[in-house]
């Protein structure tokens, strides 16, 4: 048996529950209480998502933990708490956030993401990487929506614990979250026979939709089926919820999420100037030589159809000949 992983574990569980605690029943807790009200969270989803508050005070956690006879400087490797930078000791490494916990595939506490109640930098504020918590491995969720993953035979990949849990309250429970980082083949490896398909459901800013082309071939190479839910105006999932509302996000994005090929088309279109006759021409030669990787016949048919009566400048003749003598080169 690990000790040091044993200890670090009983202290990201008592951590939890203490920021729990003070979120729900104290003072400091108050006004980010009144933050999460505001943004959606009932006390449901506080408590099934055990939701926390770290005080605005620099001894809380540390004097907790000292009280319960853990080592400190073990505590500081497992990321609850920092080197005071005189280092004469240990001080609290979360102050005045909103705590989400992040759990292990069994359930077990292993790290935090620290959210700030106004603006400011950074944002979110998580556990630095230990012996616990390793980012590029660990997606957030998954042990509260293997149930519903096995179920549906589906995944939902959101960025983050907002959308996660928004999600969850519409009715989406088989979400879960890179929360920030770039999707692995780690990550993949854990999600292995799981689940036939993926919706990636990322934010609809610039960084979001150019994550999403990045996750479809590597969810491809994984062997799972892709698809991308496409939220309008910049939206991110939890944005789109309050916007439009729950039965909006499920029918429209999650079940309206479009095929690989549709999205990269969406997606290229954007980077075209399409006023312009030698823009659009540049964008359906583009358009074409996607579809042109299209395996089905009736597939490639089908957008190639769907292009031509986009542009009647180009004819639908005109467009296949073109694929093929793409897919010649292939
Ligand atoms: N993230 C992070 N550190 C940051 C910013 C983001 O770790 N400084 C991670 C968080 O897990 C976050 C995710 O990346 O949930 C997505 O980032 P972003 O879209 O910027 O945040 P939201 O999830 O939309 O957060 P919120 O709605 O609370 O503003
Ligand atoms: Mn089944
Ligand atoms: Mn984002
Ligand atoms: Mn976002
Ligand atoms: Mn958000």
């Amino acid at each position: 048996r690990n000790l040091l992983r044993d200890q670090l574990l009983k202290a990201h569980e008592l951590t939890a529950m203490l920021y729990h605690f003070l979120l729900k029943n104290s003072d400091h807790g108050q006004p980010a209480m009144e933050y999460l009200r505001q943004r959606g969270f009932t006390d449901k989803l506080i408590d099934q998502f055990q939701i926390g508050y770290a005080p605005n005070r620099w001894d809380t956690l540390t004097q907790f933990l000292t009280k319960r006879g853990f080592d400190l400087s073990e505590m500081e490797q497992g990321g609850l708490l920092s080197m005071r930078s005189d280092e004469s000791g240990y001080v609290d490494r979360f102050r005045d956030r909103i705590m989400f916990p992040i759990w292990d595939r069994n359930g077990k506490v292993i790290a935090f993401g620290g959210r700030m109640l106004h603006d400011g930098q950074p944002k979110y504020l998580n556990s630095p990487e230990s012996m616990l918590f390793n980012k590029s491995r660990v997606l957030y969720n998954l042990h509260h929506a293997k149930p519903s993953i096995r179920k549906a035979h589906q995944i939902v990949l959101f960025e983050g614990y907002v959308d996660v849990i928004q999600a969850w309250d519409a009715g989406v429970t088989n979400g879960i979250a890179t929360m920030g980082t770039a999707l692995t083949s780690d990550h993949l490896n854990h999600l292995k026979n799981q689940a036939e398909e993926v919706v990636v459901c990322y934010d609809g800013d610039d960084a979001g939709q150019a994550a999403a082309m990045k996750a479809i071939p590597m969810l491809e190479k994984a062997g799972f089926q892709a698809r991308v839910a496409v939220l309008p105006d910049r939206l991110d999932p939890d944005e789109y919820i309050k916007e439009h509302g729950k039965e909006r996000f499920r029918h429209q994005i999650i079940e309206g999420a479009v095929t690989p090929t549709k999205f990269k088309l969406i997606y290229l279109k954007k980077s075209h100037i399409l006023l312009e006759d030698s823009g659009k021409q540049r964008y359906v030669s583009e358009a074409t030589k996607l579809i042109a990787e299209i395996q089905s016949p009736t597939e490639r048919e089908v957008y190639l159809k769907e292009l031509a009566q986009q542009f009647p400048i180009f004819d639908y003749e005109t467009l296949k000949q073109e694929c093929n003598e793409f897919r010649i080169t292939l």
